[in-house]
C-alpha cells in the first residue's frame, strides 16, 4: 500500500514536527511519511533537523512578499509532493480562504495543532489569555483547518492542569508534552479514513 504522503508547515523550533517525524520512525504512525517540510522562515530551527534528518524541506517566504504568491507557492510544493496530508505545526501564518478551499479541491486535508481547548482561546496568545482568565484547565486541541481561524472540526483535545504559579513558559511546557502524543493521535484518525465531517463536528467511524 502507498504510503500518505505528509507535509509538515512549520516556522520555528518544530518540536511538532520532530514528535511526527519520531512517531513515523518508530511505527506509531504507520501508514505515511514526511515528504516534506515546508518553512517560511530559512532559519527555523525546524529546517536544519529536517536536514539534518535527511528529509526534502522547503521554504518558502512570507516577509514582503503577497500573500496571494506566497501561497501560490505553498500549492504548488504541495502538489510536486503529491501531499495529501499537510500538518500546520506551528506555521505562524493564517492560510487564506482560497488556499483553504483549493487544497480541499485537491483532496488535500490540513490538520492544525493550537495549544488550548478551542473553542476556548484561540488567537496567537493561547497561554497568556489562558492564565489571565484564571481557568484551571488548558490543553491543545488538533482539528482540521477550515476558512475561519482556529476553528474547524477537533479531532483530538488533550488537557492539562493550570497550577499555582504557572507562567506562560510553564504552561506552555506542559501543554506542548500533550501537543507532541496528540498529533499522533489525530493524524492516524484521518488516515484511518473511518470518519466523517458533519458541519464542525469529527465523527469516528
Ligand atoms: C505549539 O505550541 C503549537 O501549538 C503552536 O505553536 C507552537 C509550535 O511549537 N501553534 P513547535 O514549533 O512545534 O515546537
Amino acid at each position: 500500500m502507498n504510503k500518505a504522503a505528509i507535509g509538515v508547515l512549520i516556522s520555528g523550533r518544530g518540536s511538532n514536527f520532530v514528535a511526527i517525524a519520531d512517531s513515523i520512525d518508530a511505527g506509531r504512525i504507520p501508514n505515511a511519511e514526511i515528504a516534506v517540510v515546508i518553512s517560511n522562515k530559512e532559519d527555523a530551527k525546524g529546517i536544519q533537523v529536517a536536514r539534518q534528518r535527511g528529509l526534502q524541506y522547503a521554504i518558502s517566504p512570507t516577509k514582503d512578499r503577497k500573500r496571494e504568491a506566497q501561497e501560490r507557492e505553498v500549492l504548488s510544493i504541495l502538489k510536486a509532493f503529491r501531499i495529501s496530508l499537510a500538518c500546520l505545526a506551528g506555521y505562524m501564518r493564517i492560510l487564506s480562504p482560497a488556499l483553504v478551499q483549493e487544497c480541499r479541491k485537491l483532496g488535500i486535508t490540513i490538520l492544525n495543532i493550537h495549544p488550548s481547548l478551542l473553542p476556548l482561546f484561540p488567537g496567537e496568545h493561547a497561554h497568556r489569555d489562558v492564565l489571565a482568565a484564571g481557568v484551571k484547565e488548558s490543553g491543545c486541541t488538533v482539528h482540521i483547518v477550515d476558512e475561519e481561524v482556529d476553528h474547524g472540526p477537533i479531532l483530538v483535545q488533550r488537557r492539562v492542569p493550570v497550577l499555582p504559579g504557572d507562567t506562560e513558559d510553564l504552561l506552555a511546557a506542559r501543554v506542548l508534552v500533550q501537543e507532541h502524543l496528540a498529533y499522533t493521535e489525530a493524524i492516524n484518525l484521518v488516515l484511518s479514513g473511518d470518519y466523517k465531517v458533519d458541519g464542525r463536528r469529527f465523527v469516528k467511524g
